[in-house]
């Protein structure tokens, strides 16, 4: 097959260079640059990265201006109808819905993995008291490769295969452990006689002095939370655990990097600040009229917390999922109703708001989240761990494909260099 290419001419020397259009199962096509700088003698300048693509994956496609999102090809809302979230993790692990005993020897796999060692216990609790739980979580993670330094191999498949069945397996007892620590309440054993998703919920809320009642409708709304947030392509904090793992660092660290990346507001933090702004609204007089002004004032770095997304030119598929399992179950999990018909009042006066429109900010799936995790009892500052143990999946996921890439290598981007011109050092 001919190479599809793409001429660049150098106006101020007249050189033309032919640069090749590489083109994937769907989406727009690239303009490969590997041959550029030793052509043109140019590198490209994109900050935020928001042209670059930094890989080949066939693990998720986005189509941001038609709101759609695939894993392995099938598009988020049948999985999050039909699938499980441990059937989503096999699925984007190894690229195929497992068979029924690829599926029944996976989940027992994940089960003999779910304890920690003890000392990540005391581990835990040589945290203050007060910690922020992402705080405590991504030292922990990263903590993990101190623990589990018999799988670290990174160039030895088998090696990194268990070190994604751990992650999977640890991050429900951990972020359940960070939860009891800043709360002072004894940490739970998992139980591996009930479901993952039970098993969090179990480990989170049950007491030692009585037995624990799961709530069949709490243990949906979070299997579809947990399905909704599992991967999404090319984000901050999995550009993160890829960029510190194209160095060799282990499984571990790499998460903890990505961790650390979706702290952020701008990313996994969103959904602790909608809570904030909803609550702001709701009690300190701020109007939906005088919080939207402020978004769109310039000198005010305030945003619309929920809304936009670097990706997403239209409704964020993911979002339209959580407001239908809002309408569908918040009076069943006796959630917030006020705060939710706050935010669809809110939803309602951006999508008639000029700025908006033009700009093309949609709620995306941050806007509802903290609605049903408040519904189902997880306190706030839990939220963004919420988004990082279902991520893990994802982020292991891409490590796993990168480490399989014959193309992989360290990621290290260039710079225009702005600072002094070479200067002697005074005599
Ligand atoms: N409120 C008000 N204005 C906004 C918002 C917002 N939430 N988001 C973007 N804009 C404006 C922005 O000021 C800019 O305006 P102008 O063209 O006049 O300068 C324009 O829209 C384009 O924004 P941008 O900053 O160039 O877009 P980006 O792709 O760099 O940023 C974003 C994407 C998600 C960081 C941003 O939309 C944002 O900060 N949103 C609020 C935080 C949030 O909800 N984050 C969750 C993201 S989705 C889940 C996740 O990744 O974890």
């Amino acid at each position: 097959m001919t190479k599809k290419t793409i001429t660049l001419t150098d106006n101020t020397n007249g050189n033309s260079t032919e640069l090749e259009l590489l083109e994937g199962t769907h989406g727009p096509g690239c303009i490969s640059l590997s041959g550029l700088y030793k052509e043109t003698g140019y590198f490209t300048y994109d900050p935020g990265y928001s042209m670059t693509g930094s890989c080949k994956s066939s693990i998720t496609f986005i189509n941001g201006e038609e709101g759609i999102l695939l894993h392995r090809g099938y598009p988020i809302d049948q999985l999050a109808e039909k699938s499980s979230y441990l059937e989503v993790c096999y699925l984007l692990l190894y690229g195929a819905l497992p068979a029924e005993n690829e599926f029944s020897e996976f989940s027992s796999t994940i089960k003999n993995h779910t304890m920690v060692h003890e000392n990540i216990r005391d581990f835990i609790n040589g945290f203050r008291y007060d910690a922020h739980p992402m705080a405590m979580l991504v030292g922990t993670v990263g903590a993990l490769s101190s623990f589990y330094h018999d799988s670290l191999d990174i160039n030895n498949p088998k090696h990194r295969e268990i070190s994604a069945h751990r992650l999977i397996a640890k991050l429900p007892t951990i972020a359940s452990y960070c939860y009891r620590h800043h709360r002072g309440l004894p940490f739970m054993y998992p139980d591996n006689n009930v479901g993952y998703v039970e098993n969090f919920m179990q480990m989170m809320f049950a007491v030692p002095a009585q037995e624990y009642v799961h709530s069949p409708v709490a243990a949906k709304a979070l299997e579809i939370m947990m399905i909704l947030h599992a991967d999404h392509e090319q984000n901050a904090s999995t550009s993160t655990v890829r960029l510190a793992g194209s160095s060799g660092a282990n499984p571990f660290a790499s998460i903890a990097a990505g961790i650390a990346s979706l702290w952020g507001p701008a990313h996994g933090g969103a959904n602790e600040a909608v809570i904030n702004m909803l609550e702001a609204i709701e009690q300190s007089g701020e109007t939906i009229e005088t919080t939207i002004a402020r978004a769109k004032d310039k000198n005010d770095p305030f945003r619309l917390m929920g809304f936009g997304h670097r990706v997403y030119k239209n409704f964020d598929p993911r979002a339209k999922i959580i407001a239908g399992l809002c309408h569908e179950l918040l009076a069943d999990l006796d959630g917030d109703q006020p705060l939710f018909n706050l935010a669809l009042e809110l939803e309602q006066a951006t999508l008639n708001d000029e700025y908006f429109q033009e700009r093309k900010l949609y709620p995306n799936v941050d806007f509802y989240s903290g609605i049903i995790l408040r519904a189902l009892n997880i306190p706030m500052n839990m939220f963004t761990v919420m988004f990082a143990m279902a991520r893990t999946v994802g982020w292991i996921s891409h490590w796993m494909e990168m480490h399989n890439d014959p193309e992989y290598r360290i990621g290290r981007p260039r710079q225009i260099y702005t600072g002094h011109a070479k200067r002697d050092y005074p005599s």
